[in-house]
This record gives C-alpha cells, sequence and structure tokens, in this order.
C-alpha cells in the first residue's frame, strides 16, 4: 500500500452518512475546495454536467421547513423515475440498512408513525447548515447522472478530508417540481439529489452506526 492509498482508504472508510449536525454554518473557501476536488471526477467527453446549487444555513432552514410541510400532502414526482423494485441481495441490504438506522433512532420496528416522522426530517436536511442540489442536463440522460453519481461520491470524500460530514439525499429530489419553483430550475435539468453537509453531530445517537460493504468476492467477477 503507497501512503496515498492509506490516506485515501482512511478518508473513504471514515466517511458516512451523516443525519445529525450541528448549527455551525461551513466556510465558504472549504465549499469551493471540495467542489474543485470533486470536479475532477470523469464524465464522458468531460461534459461535467454537473451544477450545484448550494443553500445557506438560513435558505436551507426556510427551505428544509416548506419542504417537510410540503411532502406531508404532496405524493413523490421525482424527475429520474425511482428505482423498480429492489429484490433479493438488494432488498435485504436495504432492509438492513433501514433496521440500523431506527435502531440508532431508538425506533420500533412496529411504531411506523416514529418511522414516518424520522423519515420526514430528509426534509429538513436533517438539521445540517448546507444543502447542494445537484442537476444534470436532461439531454445527457443516465450518462449525465451516471458522471454526477461519481462527483456526488468524490464530494462527499472532499468534504471528509476537510473533516465535514455529508450525506446524499435521493429523497428530496423526489419532491422535483417543488424544488424547481423554489429555485426557478429549467425544465432541461433533472434534479438528481440532495447533498446535506457540515459539522457532525458525533454524539447523536443517529451518527453512530456505520453501514457494512459486501466481501469482494461478491463484487469483483474475475475472469
Ligand atoms: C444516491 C443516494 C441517495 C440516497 N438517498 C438517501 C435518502 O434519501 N435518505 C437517507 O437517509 N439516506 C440516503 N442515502 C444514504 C444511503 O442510505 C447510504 O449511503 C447507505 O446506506 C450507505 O451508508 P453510508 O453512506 O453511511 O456508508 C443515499 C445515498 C445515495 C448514494
Amino acid at each position: 500500500m503507497t501512503a496515498d492509498h492509506a490516506t485515501l482508504d482512511a478518508i473513504f472508510a471514515a466517511r458516512h452518512s451523516c443525519r445529525a449536525y450541528l448549527p455551525k454554518p461551513v466556510e465558504t473557501v472549504l465549499i469551493e475546495q471540495a467542489v474543485a476536488t470533486a470536479a475532477r471526477a470523469p464524465s464522458w467527453c468531460n461534459a461535467q454536467p454537473w451544477q450545484l446549487l448550494i443553500t445557506s444555513p438560513d435558505e436551507t432552514a426556510r427551505l428544509g421547513a416548506a419542504l417537510h410541510t410540503h411532502a406531508q400532502t404532496h405524493a413523490m414526482q421525482p424527475d429520474l423515475p425511482w428505482p423498480a423494485s429492489y429484490s433479493g441481495v438488494y432488498k435485504s441490504r436495504r432492509f438492513d440498512c433501514g433496521m440500523q438506522l431506527y435502531d440508532a433512532a431508538g425506533i420500533p420496528r412496529e411504531d411506523k408513525p416514529a418511522r414516518a416522522a424520522q423519515m420526514l426530517e430528509n426534509f429538513r436536511f436533517f438539521g445540517a447548515p448546507h444543502m447542494a442540489l445537484i442537476t444534470s442536463p436532461a439531454e445527457l440522460g443516465a450518462y449525465g447522472a451516471l458522471d454526477c453519481g461519481g462527483f456526488v461520491t468524490a464530494f462527499c470524500a472532499a468534504l471528509g478530508s476537510l473533516g465535514l460530514a455529508s450525506i446524499p439525499q435521493a429523497a428530496p429530489a423526489g419532491h422535483a417540481p417543488f424544488l424547481r419553483d423554489w429555485f426557478d430550475l429549467p425544465q432541461d435539468r433533472l434534479i438528481l439529489c440532495a447533498i446535506s453537509f457540515g459539522h457532525a453531530d458525533s454524539a447523536a445517537p443517529l451518527n453512530r452506526f456505520r453501514t457494512p460493504r459486501a466481501p469482494l468476492s461478491e463484487v469483483i467477477d474475475w475472469r
């Protein structure tokens, strides 16, 4: 292992989806550094389809309150269709990660109202001071989204290397028409996901669990 790989590995190992934040804002220069690093991500034809709309703490709170209310009375209408289904190993991984989350929150499996309330915290961005909404040109279709996925991972890792925490969230993008109106976004940009970020509240129970990963034997098919 090289020193560079050890550093990269440590950054990825430490990153996790953070669901409780301190109210402290992040300095603009740090956000710009993370975006500049993440923008080194590859993209087909170097199209760099990602665009970020980043909210200040005041705007995050204002939007969060409005979206939290909206989400309780409106069905989801994502720009990118939600996954058709999760079956087999994907179903069990999804179930396990949901159970880890609700266990950490101290919510029993049968307590549906508490689970729904916890889910709704997505729309308040888990109390993060900032939210980056990532969009991609509709004309690039799935490949624009693929490129943006690489950017999201790189952005979260870059934030982690700066001592910051983050969480990619599809849930807010489920209310694409609301967000499009709120930010006056054109129809020709797909709203892919939000990335809430800031300083982790490390003492919060919701931040205490870590998700496992499949062994390499389930990932690589050597030929
Ligand atoms: C594209 C994408 C969308 C996600 N959407 C949500 C979401 O809406 N709400 C949420 O709590 N977590 C969301 N997550 C976080 C995943 O649940 C998390 O990455 C996964 O369980 C692995 O855990 P880790 O990030 O802590 O390693 C999302 C992650 C990705 C990459």
